[in-house]
This record gives structure tokens, C-alpha cells and sequence, in this order.
């Protein structure tokens, strides 16, 4: 291909050398190139945050922001979260296909049997102090596991490790199996819980994925096994509605860390990372936090005003890729109700989320940049309603996304172009210059911030 660009003029941006020379593109719309064809025109493509980039090929889920579109191996998002479990939906994001009955019942037995992570994982999570934030455990968690289980790790076995199906089978099911241990057992530390007793796993398999969670969390059974039900199903939607969302900040954090090379807990604990982040799956945290702020739906003109003033931001509203409303977030709504009723009060908070979406959703500053409610914007009010503190809401949220993380994981590894991530930056530095030895340097007379060349710090989009 003959690759030659005729872009519009690029506004003042600092850095970007001056246009010498023009040349034609001409591309279909909707469609994509290989960048590397651009080389052959010496030509990059400055794309910070890869809003413009497609980094990898995938069939594990499909979007579609100006439609909102979420599709897991081509099965809506609103069938699968009425009508399949969790297990059944991590099935299908692993092998691409509903299981059958037999499948499922087989694919769940083997979730169980890896139920309990090695107790030096629990030993971590207990030796940090109860008032750290529980997904700063949960990434220390991931490493010590990583590090209680050398045959799994290729660096201390070998760099094609995970070519023997044996092995990789063996990290997919010790991931995700053991992650809702290790989600409860975070979650009875930072609630000053005593660590349970060690629960044999078959003694739970009579329990679903979601109830088995739920068991861990009080060690006994629901005082009240029917809003218990209730609840355990709204939260096992909840996990099917957070299982993936295609290439996240999370996941491609994890395919990152997966292109090194480097084992899968791992890779687990940096997409943790990225989730923790406020903007990410710690806005569900944060959402709460916003909510009561606020606290009645007459601060709401004046906390939008700090809002369209940037003083704060709405968290819970926009996204990345969807331009409307995410069906997720239609669907967590309505979830909130059935959870309100089971535990017999009404989340007073959602009246003032509800109040707060039509506020933003009749004002042009919102309309006009496209800012719509997503995933995170009602989720809190359930994980509080069943009695979660706030803190908690990224680790369930890592919970559900631990089924599309590795589902990426093993879905990369078979990838063609697979190969180590190392993007380009543009240089905007210094040109060369002679080292001056330190007894022929001037004194410091300015600071180093007054430097005209120093970079920017803009904080507009933490
Ligand atoms: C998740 O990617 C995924 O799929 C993520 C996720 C998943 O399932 O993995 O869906 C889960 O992380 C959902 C997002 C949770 N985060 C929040 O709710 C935090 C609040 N949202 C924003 O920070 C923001 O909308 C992002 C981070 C979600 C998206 O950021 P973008 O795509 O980089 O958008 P942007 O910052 O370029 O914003 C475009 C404009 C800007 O205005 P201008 O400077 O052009 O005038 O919209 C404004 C922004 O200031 N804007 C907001 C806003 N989000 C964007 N203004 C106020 N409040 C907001 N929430």
C-alpha cells in the first residue's frame, strides 16, 4: 500500500514537529490499518490513552459505543445477565461457547476443587494492617500467589510453560478458582473478622459460585435463606455484568504485563492495579462517596455547578467508548430494586442517583460532551444495600472482571502478532548537550519548574 496522509492542520500541539510535507491516505471508513505499514512513509501515530488504536485482535467481546452495544461471544449483555450464571458466563468467555449442562456442572466442580489458594496467600492478606485498602491487598494477594506456585510461573520453569494445556488449564482454574477466597478473606480482614476456619471445599459444592462466595464472607449459612437468594442472584448478575468489557484500562494492563512473558498472577495483580484506579472501577467507591456528599437531591444544581466549574467530576457518567447510555447500567438499576426488597429497606441514596441522573441528563454540558451513567454510576447502591463498605466495591468488581481477564490471558496467548508491548513516545526533550562537571555549575538561581522546557503538568483529566 502506498501510504501518504493529508490530515487537517494540526492545531499549536507543543512538540509535534512542523508539517514539511503532505501525501494521501485513502481508507474505506470503519476500517483499520497495520501502523506498520505507516513506517514505509515514516510516519507514527501520536495517540495518547490509544483512543484511536486497536492494540490487539479479540472474539471475546463485541461494543458498540453509539449503539450501546455489549455482546460476550455475540450473546447480548441484557439475556446473559437474566439468564446465565456467572460460571456459565466465564465458560463462555474462556471456551467461546454456552456450555451444556454436563460442561457446566463439570467446569463449576473444577472451580470448587481450587477453591483455596495456598495459605501463604491468606498469611499476606492478614499481615496487612485492617484499615489498608482492600485492593491493595488484593494485588499483594495475586503476587504472593504467584509466588506460592513456582510450576506455574515461567520463570522459574520455562518461557513455554503455558503451551502445555496441562499447565495453562492449571492457571485458569487456580485463577478462577480462587479468587472469591481470596476476595473473602480480604473482606473479613478489613471488617476486623477473625479468618475462617478452613472450609473444605466440597462441604460448598452443593452452593453456587455466588452463594459459595457469600459463605465465605460469614463462614455460616444465610440466617434467611430467601432474600439470601435473592440477593446471591442479583450479585451473580452483577459479576456477569462486570465479567469483560473488551480492551479496558484493566485488561490491556494485563495483556501488557502478559506480553513479558510473565505468569498469570501477575499479570492479575497489575490489571488489579489499573481497576483501583479512581477513574476506573475505583468511580464505584467513588461514586458512593459522591452520592453522600451530596447527600439530598436539592445540592444537586450546586454540585453540578462545581462540576461544569472542574472542580469535581461526576463520577459514575461517561466513558471512554460508549456515547450513550451503557446497558449496564439500565440493567444495575433495575437489579438495585429486587436487592432493596430482599433486604427490606430502600437505599435512600438512590433517590438522589436518580434525581442526579435526570439533573445531568437535561443539561447541555453533559448532553454535548455525550456524558451518559455507566457501569459504576448504581452499582454501589446495591453492593451497600447488602452491606458492603464502599472500599469493598473495586474488589467485587475485580471479581466479576477476573473471568474476562483471563479469558484474555489464554486468548492472547494463542495470538499470531503476539508480541512484547513497547509503544513509541514523542520525544519533546532536550536537544544534545556537553556534560558540565559540578564545580563548573552555576548556582541553582532559578528553579528547575521555572525551566520554559520543562513539561507541562496538567491535572484536567485525574
Ligand atoms: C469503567 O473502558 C471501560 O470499558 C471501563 C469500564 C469497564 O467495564 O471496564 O466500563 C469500567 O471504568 C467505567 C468508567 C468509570 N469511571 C468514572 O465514572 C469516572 C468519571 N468518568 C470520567 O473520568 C471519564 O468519563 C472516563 C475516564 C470514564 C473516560 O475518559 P475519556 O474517554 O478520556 O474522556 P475525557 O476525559 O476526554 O472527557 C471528554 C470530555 C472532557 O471535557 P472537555 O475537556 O472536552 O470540555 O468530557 C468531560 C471531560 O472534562 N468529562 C467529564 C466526565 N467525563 C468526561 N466531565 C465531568 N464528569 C465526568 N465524569
Amino acid at each position: 500500500m502506498v501510504a501518504s496522509i493529508a490530515p487537517p492542520p494540526l492545531p499549536g500541539l507543543p512538540g509535534l514537529p512542523p508539517r514539511t510535507k503532505s501525501a494521501h491516505l485513502s481508507l474505506p471508513p470503519n476500517s483499520s490499518i497495520r501502523a506498520s505499514d505507516l513506517t514505509a512513509a515514516h510516519v507514527t501515530v501520536y495517540d495518547p490513552g490509544f483512543a484511536h488504536t486497536q492494540a490487539c485482535r479479540s472474539a471475546i467481546t463485541y461494543l458498540n459505543g453509539a449503539a450501546g452495544i455489549l455482546r460476550y461471544r455475540g450473546y447480548d449483555i441484557a439475556s446473559l445477565a437474566s439468564s446465565a450464571t456467572f460460571p456459565e458466563t466465564t465458560f463462555l468467555l474462556l471456551y467461546g461457547d454456552l456450555p451444556s449442562p454436563a460442561q457446566l456442572a463439570a467446569f463449576d466442580a473444577t472451580l470448587v476443587t481450587h477453591l483455596t489458594p495456598p495459605a501463604s496467600v491468606f498469611a499476606v492478606i492478614n499481615a496487612f494492617p485492617p484499615s489498608s485498602h482492600p485492593m491493595s491487598i488484593l494485588s499483594a494477594a495475586l503476587s504472593a500467589l504467584s509466588a506460592a506456585l513456582p510450576a506455574l510461573n515461567p520463570s522459574l520453569t520455562h518461557g513455554s510453560l503455558y503451551a502445555s494445556p496441562q499447565a495453562r488449564e492449571a492457571a485458569i482454574f487456580t485463577a478462577c478458582g480462587a479468587f472469591p477466597a481470596i476476595a473473602a478473606a480480604i473482606y473479613r480482614h478489613t471488617n476486623n473478622l477473625p479468618p475462617l476456619p478452613h472450609t473444605p471445599p466440597h462441604t460448598l459444592a452443593h452452593l453456587s459460585y455466588t452463594a459459595r462466595f457469600m459463605h465465605l464472607l460469614t463462614g455460616a449459612p444465610p440466617p434467611h435463606p430467601s432474600s439470601a437468594a435473592t440477593i446471591a442472584r442479583a450479585l451473580d448478575a452483577l459479576l456477569v455484568l462486570h465479567a469483560d468489557h473488551e480492551l479496558n484500562c484493566s485488561t490491556a494492563a494485563l495483556r501488557q504485563l502478559s506480553s513479558s512473558g510473565v505468569d498469570i498472577f501477575t499479570c492479575l495483580g497489575g490489571a488489579v492495579g489499573a481497576l483501583y484506579g479512581p477513574l476506573h472501577g475505583g468511580a464505584t467507591e467513588g461514586v458512593l462517596k459522591m452520592l453522600r456528599r451530596i447527600g439530598t437531591a436539592a445540592n444537586i444544581p450546586s454540585f453540578l455547578a462545581r462540576v461544569k466549574a472542574r472542580e469535581e467530576k461526576l463520577l459514575g457518567f461517561g466513558h471512554r467508548v460508549y456515547k450513550s447510555y451503557d446497558p449496564r447500567a439500565r440493567i444495575v438499576r433495575s437489579l438495585a430494586y429486587d436487592v432493596f426488597d430482599a433486604v427490606g429497606r430502600v437505599e435512600p441514596l438512590i433517590a438522589v442517583a436518580t434525581a442526579l441522573e435526570a439533573a445531568a441528563l437535561e443539561d447541555d454540558y453533559f448532553v454535548s460532551r455525550k456524558l451518559y451513567p455507566n457501569v459504576d454510576f448504581y452499582t454501589g447502591l446495591i453492593y451497600q444495600a447488602v452491606g458492603f463498605r464502599p472500599e469493598f466495591f473495586p474488589v467485587l468488581f475485580a471479581l466479576g472482571r477476573s473471568s474476562g481477564w483471563v479469558s484474555h490471558w489464554a486468548e492472547f496467548l494463542d495470538d499470531d502478532d503476539r508480541r512484547i508491548s513497547r509503544p513509541q513516545q514523542m520525544y519533546v526533550g532536550k536537544e544534545r548537550r556537553e556534560f558540565v562537571p559540578i564545580d563548573e555549575r552555576k548556582s541553582a538561581d532559578k528553579a528547575p519548574s521555572d525551566d520554559a522546557a520543562a513539561p507541562r503538568r496538567t491535572i484536567s483529566r485525574l
